[in-house]
């Protein structure tokens, strides 16, 4: 990480900034986000989508890996326009300023409420799941008098070889409708019937944690076809591919490093040779990019509380928070990189589980690792934790949720305050 660095204390620094110094200013757990590295990557997608897709293709941030006021303003700043999965998402997002025209709701079950919520807050285009959602929204839009721009969600059946729980572009998936089974089809000939709805195109996602062009560029083909399909049966030409989020990033070394900005080369080269071959108009293309915007950006700090050593069995370093603020290994046995940060050149030597404070076995942040043996005050910096970290966070046996402080050319400012114990009862009647 060109962000990551050792200074002459022997600690960890992040964007310039201690990260010791860190933990003693706003205590710990503490997220720690590089705002240049968000920008960084915000513009290799910004630029390499101009670039090879042009026609207005944009990257849209993928809220769901991270969601608070002050990351819209940076990501519109960088030209990016957002997906939102929920009403609090978009609350939020409007909250901060962010333009209600470039915002894409997704969500698989819209309640009539939600429906109502976009349509009146006035986003830009509704992502439309399945038939019941085309109908209400149909109907909500013509009360209201309004043109409202969809897209359609539609699966392509393609396993990405990511873990299957973040699998989401098979046919049984429970988000959009299969192309194979032509209940796509079925989709797109009511979508043109509605009178309220301008149907614009189509979005499909396959996954998450994708390290290669390949998996886009087969969704592309099929995607195309569909496309092509429609174009002779129903005379409906869409102008928007939608080809969702996925890219992924190194969580450990073992994880391979992405170039998204040659990825995205290849799977425009192929749109391109595939459009040409079908005569069919290059549309503009959408990607949905969360993990790999803001992932790297992040690390999360926290203070041990020494080592418990199990003879013959296994060790642990204890540390003040786990599951509630990163569920990921909990969840999906997400490995991580980690190490002390204010003892960034001593030998890593000491093998280990990193095990949070929960009630709960599951409650670790990794396994089998190696860190120097640490001390009750020594200070350890998780990796990676950009991503599904914050969003995910919970309150499980009443933790209050970490602060989130920006570092930026070496200077931090605090930008979520840490929950106190009167949040955790605040709405409690
Ligand atoms: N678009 C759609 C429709 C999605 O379902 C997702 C992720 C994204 C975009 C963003 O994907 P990304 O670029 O971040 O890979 N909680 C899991 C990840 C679940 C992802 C679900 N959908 C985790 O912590 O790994």
């Amino acid at each position: 990480y060109d962000n990551l660095n050792i200074n002459e204390a022997g600690h960890l620094t992040i964007g310039g900034v201690d990260a010791v110094s860190l933990a003693e200013e706003y205590g710990t757990p503490l997220y720690v986000l590089d705002e240049n590295i968000i920008r960084k990557k915000c513009r290799i997608y910004t630029e390499a989508m101009t670039r090879y897709f042009g026609n207005g293709s944009v990257p849209l941030f993928a809220g769901k890996a991270l969601c608070f006021k002050g990351i819209y303003p940076i990501v519109e700043e960088e030209g990016l326009s957002a997906d939102v999965v929920s009403p609090g998402e978009i609350y939020t997002a409007l909250a901060a300023g962010f333009p209600a025209e470039k915002i894409y709701f997704h969500g698989n079950n819209k309640t009539d409420q939600d429906i109502r919520y976009g349509l009146e807050q006035h986003i830009g285009y509704f992502i439309v799941d399945n038939l019941n959602e085309l109908r209400i929204l149909n109907e909500a839009a013509g009360e209201m008098g309004v043109k409202q721009k969809i897209l359609l969600r539609v699966t392509v059946g393609l396993d990405p070889h990511t873990l299957d729980a973040i699998n989401t572009g098979k046919i049984d998936s429970q988000f959009g409708r299969a192309i194979e089974t032509g209940q796509a089809e079925e989709s797109v000939v009511q979508a043109l019937a509605c009178e309220n709805l301008e149907l614009c195109g189509y979005h499909t996602h396959i996954g998450s944690q994708i390290f290669e062009s390949d998996p886009f560029c087969d969704q592309i083909d099929i995607l195309l076809g569909f496309a092509d399909d429609m174009r002779r049966k129903h005379g409906y030409t869409a102008g928007i591919f939608n080809i969702g989020g996925g890219f992924g990033v190194r969580y450990t070394e073992s994880d391979p490093e992405v170039d998204i900005a040659e990825n995205i080369r290849q799977i425009s080269e192929h749109l391109k040779s595939h459009c040409e071959e079908r005569n069919y108009p290059l549309p503009q293309v959408l990607m949905e990019p969360g993990r790999s915007i803001v992932a790297d950006a992040g690390v999360t700090l926290y203070t041990t509380g020494g080592v418990k050593e199990i003879e013959g069995y296994r060790n642990y370093v204890m540390v003040d928070g786990g599951m509630t603020d990163n569920p990921r290994y909990a969840l999906y046995q997400s490995a991580y990189t980690i190490v002390l940060a204010n003892r960034m050149n001593d030998t890593a030597d000491f093998r280990c589980t990193v095990a949070g404070r929960c009630c709960e076995t599951g409650d670790r942040l990794a396994e089998d690792i190696l860190l120097p043996k640490a001390n009750r005050g020594d200070i350890a910096a998780v990796l990676t934790t950009g991503a599904y970290n914050y969003s995910m966070a919970s309150n499980y046996n009443r933790i209050p949720r970490p602060a989130i402080v920006m570092v930026k050319d070496g200077a931090a400012r605090l930008v979520v305050r840490r929950e106190t114990f009167q949040d955790l009862i605040e709405r409690e009647l």
